[in-house]
């Protein structure tokens, strides 16, 4: 956590006043479902107890002037000449400011800071947390009238537009409407959703994070969705009501796709799969039953692994070398994919002794460090 008047002093002293208001919007981890959101199926995601933080000051021209402790940069434009930038993190402000634009709002120029305690690149949603933290925070200085689920949705289309990633909506709508101690069971279709408590009984959630993010993870996270959109479109031309994967059975599946293209059916098929999987695993969540959870989790591992071909090398290790721990339940990669982070469910006090055993085997093989994240869920965006 970054305490609020370190934010503050720190505003102050770049732009020599206080800042109007501090938005603070955390980062999230999924328990099952990935690669799911975007076929219009279901997560299982919840805020964690780091966040990125964003002051915000109104300007009386219309300079955007921004700053970010974490590279010890800044950047500035104006509200007119607002366009995607070779350096990224700036992308992450001003996506929502053009989307916030698009729409008609106004605005006037301001002055941000920002900063955060979510690693970055470990498949937190770091970017997410920026985007809502912005979004809320502009809503609230300007008086937008924006909902939660609005604010979400800019998010995810800052991304889109500004930082090249044609994601979904999870991340985002875990950052803004997440509750403590909860984990939110969304339908990505009609963004329905409910807060189903992430009661884990004698088990905990510990991450360990790779640190690696191969390079190829956004353009193959977009090559996945065309794929997912391509089964569609196939199986739209024989039921033309179909409109996502969700819609879409194992047997139009066989029927329609598999006869075409193996690799694209093998991909749908996961999609289908995992939301399956998903629901078994929040009944098995809502029953108590975290040894059957586990089981879920290694099993939608394996899926993302050899199947959807998301994984790397790096992450399967983790999640085999946490296989043959007794105390872990339930392991396996979590986000896009990659790199970043696995989430495993093990007894409670026994993630120092996961990493122990872990890590030298991580770095003699990977020549990596292995750090573990421990987390507690939190609630969503808010103003401090
Ligand atoms: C990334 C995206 C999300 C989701 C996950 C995979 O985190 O931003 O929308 O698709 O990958 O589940």
């Amino acid at each position: 956590m970054i305490e609020r008047d370190q934010i503050n002093t720190r505003y102050k002293e770049l732009y020599g006043q206080d800042p109007d208001v501090i938005a603070k919007s955390p980062g999230r981890i999924n328990i099952i479902g990935e690669h799911t959101d975007y076929n219009e199926g279901f997560v299982l995601p919840t805020a964690i107890d780091k966040a990125i933080y964003v002051a915000l000051g109104k300007r009386s021209d219309n300079e955007i002037h921004l700053y970010a402790e974490d590279f010890k940069e800044s950047f500035q434009t104006t509200i007119e000449e607002i366009a995607p930038t070779q350096i990224s993190w700036p992308n992450y402000i001003l996506g929502v400011v053009n989307q916030l634009l698009e729409r008609n709002l106004t605005i006037s120029g301001f002055n941000l800071y920002i900063d955060g305690d979510i690693p970055v690149g470990a498949g937190l949603s770091s970017s997410a947390a920026v985007e809502c933290a912005v979004g809320y925070g502009l809503n609230h200085v300007y008086n937008l009238g924006l909902d939660r689920v609005s604010i979400a949705k800019i998010g995810q289309l800052a991304e889109h537009t500004y930082a090249g990633v044609k994601c979904g909506i999870m991340d985002q709508f875990a950052s803004v409407l997440s509750k403590t101690g909860h984990v939110i069971r969304l339908d990505c279709r009609d963004l329905s959703y409910q807060h189903i408590p992430l009661a884990l009984g004698d088990y905990e959630i510990v991450l360990l994070n790779t640190n690696v993010k191969h390079s190829l993870a956004s353009s193959a996270y977009n090559d996945r969705r065309e794929a997912c959109e391509q089964a569609v479109s196939w199986v739209q031309e024989k039921y033309p009501t179909v409109k996502s994967l969700r819609d879409v059975t194992m047997e139009m599946l066989d029927e329609l796709v598999a006869p075409i293209n193996q690799e694209i059916y093998i991909k749908s098929r996961f999609v289908i799969q995992e939301n399956i999987r998903l629901n078994k695993a929040c009944e098995a969540l809502i029953q108590g039953d975290i040894i059957e959870l586990g089981k879920h989790m290694f099993l939608a591992h394996d899926a993302l692994s050899k199947e959807y071909e998301v994984s790397c090398e790096e992450l399967d290790f983790l999640v085999d070398q946490a296989k043959l721990m007794d105390d872990v339940v339930g392991a396996r990669m979590m986000g896009g994919g990659f790199g970043g982070c696995t989430i495993n469910i093990l007894k409670k006090g026994a993630g120092q002794h996961l990493v122990s055993r872990i890590a030298p085997a991580y770095q003699e093989k990977f020549n990596l460090e292995l750090t573990a994240i421990f987390v507690a869920t939190d609630n969503g965006t808010q103003i401090i």
